[in-house]
């Protein structure tokens, strides 16, 4: 696979071709995933609850973050990887710089936060400075405690023009990529459409310009038992791990993946 940059998402978006995202936190993965053709990975937080047994992604610290970073890189074949800045590593502008330095010199190129329209100066001082960010919005697990659980966000009116709000806001700021999660699959088209950036989804309907999906979600594994309605076991029926990643792509390409059934209504 070329390598994947900023200038590839933005014309598979023009194309109209749908953008394949994994989340991934090694190396051997980070090879299987970037040779099957999965054009990004995500060096998610989600770590804390799949790799370290965490029941959320709070106890994650930038330095895990670094870590698995550096893993991803020495795998990769090709992807843009993307990294979280990990719970309160950007409440404020100089953390977020701080910390997003040490994530691209682990071999990130491009960091990922969570949140709305206060994310502004942060995005804004972060691409002046030569670091592309994803804005991951809707369902921010590092909000669960304010959020009050794991829950769709945007079936409010007053919610959903908040979302498109805030999501417009951001790519002014400079947001290279935004990801929403677990909202509405009509509301995540309306602003998938409205973006002139690529939008990933996750849980919001097959109308977004990319899907991710959680790696251990996607292989049928399963920490805790409970498995998100949006996720899809992509190992049934398949051999071996290498086909089950080829069988995502295929999936997310044609547009077989997300089905009606693995998104929500408002
Ligand atoms: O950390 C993660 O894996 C994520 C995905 C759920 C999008 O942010």
């Amino acid at each position: 696979m070329p390598d994947i940059t900023l200038t590839t998402l933005q014309s598979l978006k023009l194309k109209g071709e749908k953008i394949t995202m994994l989340t991934c936190y090694d190396a051997t993965f980070a090879r299987a995933a970037s040779q099957a053709g999965v054009e990004m990975l995500l060096v998610g937080d989600s770590l804390g609850m799949v790799l370290q047994g965490h029941d959320s992604t709070l106890p994650v610290t930038n330095a895990d973050m670094a870590y698995h970073v550096a893993s991803v890189k020495r795998g990769n074949q090709g992807a843009l990887i993307v990294a979280d800045l990990p719970f309160m590593a950007y409440a404020t502008v100089p953390q977020a710089l701080s910390n997003s330095a040490e994530l691209m010199q682990a071999g990130a190129h491009m960091v990922k936060l969570e949140g709305g329209a206060w994310l502004v100066p942060t995005v804004q001082q972060l691409t002046e400075r030569g670091i592309p960010v994803c804005v991951h919005m809707g369902l921010t697990p590092q909000s669960v405690n304010v959020l009050g659980g794991y829950k769709v966000q945007g079936r409010q009116e007053h919610q959903a023009r908040q979302l498109q709000a805030d999501a417009l806001a951001l790519e002014q700021a400079g947001a290279a990529l935004l990801l929403l999660e677990c909202v509405p699959s009509d509301l995540a088209t309306q602003i998938t459409q409205a973006a002139k950036v690529a939008v990933v989804g996750i849980g919001a309907g097959s109308g977004t310009d990319a899907q991710v999906l959680v790696l251990h979600d996607m292989l049928g594994l399963s920490l805790s038992g409970r498995v998100p309605k949006f996720v899809k076991n992509f190992m049934a029926g398949q051999p071996d791990i290498q086909s089950a990643l080829a069988a995502y792509v295929r999936a997310v390409k044609d547009v077989t993946f997300p089905a009606p059934e693995h998104g929500f209504s408002a």
